[in-house]
């Protein structure tokens, strides 16, 4: 069956977004929503809350037939087939995933059974309606120990350290061996590097279960009173002041990132031409669609260390937040951060978000919401 052509106006475009109750997911929806997108959103709650969906729905003033919501799993072939025939979906933004580093180690099993088997499955369903539109939801974790910073696309991957960090190295081969196999498919890999920060209205933001850990979020708990202080893993880096340095995202830029992506592949933005470093070029489809598949960083390319978010944060929320230092985490690098020229070559995205904007945003939203979602 031939794919479904993206080369319509936006309010024209029906997106299956998985995952789309999560933290990245939920702002992305808004983004699309405010753009004249549909959406339905496909989430198994395992890590989200409906919450998050009442909240994408008040945020945007989305209609019932404009935003849809399912529970269901990728694992759930039946759950997803119905989805599909249901509706005619014009691409996949793919989300739905473990996540946790820690408990992949423990899990590896679940861990590559629901990310990977899950979206085989999903691609199989997509398949046999006619939708080989896709963009996936990767990592910058897939570089491994950087080669050379900035990170750009063509920076060889190395070996992860974790098994989530690997089903995220895979599916990438994965998908890219489906347009490989079959010309027909349009994918895009985002791979991210750190995302933080929380829509301006307070109302979605991330909400980890248990102690956080990554650091914006258990920052955030130590300035609303949950935690005592930071832990901060390691003084001793080769980096300016000891501590480890990320590109942090804001995920409004982030999502936006997405809207770009699906543009890129509707042939609205972009040539094509600078499509190398680690793409495979594709040729544009009659109508102007993109076929082939390509693969942007999406971050700020600024660096910043561990002690930078916890002053920025101190700021936010007016008071000097406490910090310990503890000894390395194990499987940390020193520092990343991504080269983003390729992004705003192609798709015409920059990040436009400042670390300061995304910590008074993660700060509303925490503050807003002690308990996360549970605070409803
Ligand atoms: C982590 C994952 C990465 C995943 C990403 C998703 C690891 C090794 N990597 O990235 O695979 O894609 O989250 O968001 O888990 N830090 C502290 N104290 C803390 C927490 C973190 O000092 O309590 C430091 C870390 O050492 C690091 C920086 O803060 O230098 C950022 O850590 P984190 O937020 O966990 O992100 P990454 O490790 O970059």
């Amino acid at each position: 069956m031939s794919n479904k052509s993206l080369a319509k106006e936006r309010d024209q475009l029906t997106i299956l977004v998985t995952g789309g109750a999560g933290f990245i997911g939920s702002h992305t929806c808004v983004e699309l929503l405010t753009r004249g997108y549909s959406v339905i959103i496909y989430d198994d709650l395992s890590n989200s809350s409906p919450v998050a969906v009442d909240r994408v729905r008040q945020i945007t003033g989305a209609s019932e037939a404009q935003l849809q919501f399912v529970q269901g799993s990728i694992l759930d072939v039946p759950a997803m087939a119905a989805v599909f025939a249901g509706n005619e979906i014009d691409a996949i933004i793919h989300f739905a995933g473990f996540k946790a580093v820690g408990e992949s180690v423990r899990k590896p099993l679940e861990y590559y059974h629901n990310n990977i088997t899950g979206t085989l499955l999903l691609c199989q369903v997509a398949r046999a309606h006619g939708v080989k539109n896709i963009v996936f939801s990767s990592s910058a974790t897939v570089y491994g120990e950087p080669e050379f910073i900035p990170i750009t696309e063509d920076c060889p991957k190395h070996d992860c350290t974790n098994p989530y960090g690997w089903t995220k190295s895979m599916l990438e081969q994965i998908l890219s061996d489906l347009y490989v196999g079959d010309n027909e498919w349009n994918v895009v890999l985002l791979r991210y590097f750190n995302p933080i920060g929380a829509h301006v209205s307070g109302l979605i933001g991330e909400d980890p279960k248990g102690i956080p850990n990554n650091l914006v979020p258990y920052v955030a708990q130590v300035a609303v009173g949950k935690l005592e202080a930071v832990g901060v893993f390691g003084n001793d880096y080769p980096t300016p002041d000891g501590t480890g340095v990320r590109d942090y995202i804001h995920v409004v830029d982030l999502a936006r990132g997405h809207v770009a992506a699906l543009d890129w592949m509707g042939g609205k933005v972009g040539t094509g031409a600078a499509i190398g470093l680690g793409s495979v070029a594709g040729e544009p489809a009659a109508d102007g669609s993109r076929r082939g598949v390509g693969i942007f960083n999406l971050g700020t390319g600024k660096g910043s260390s561990v002690l930078d978010v916890v002053a920025a944060f101190s700021k936010a929320c007016g008071k000097d937040l406490p910090y310990v230092i503890k000894p390395r985490r194990a499987g940390d690098i020193a520092e990343n951060y991504a080269a983003c020229q390729k992004a705003a070559d192609e798709l015409g995205w920059v990040a436009e978000y400042d670390l300061a904007r995304m910590c008074e945003d993660s700060w509303r939203w925490q503050s807003n919401n002690p308990n996360g979602y549970a605070s409803e």
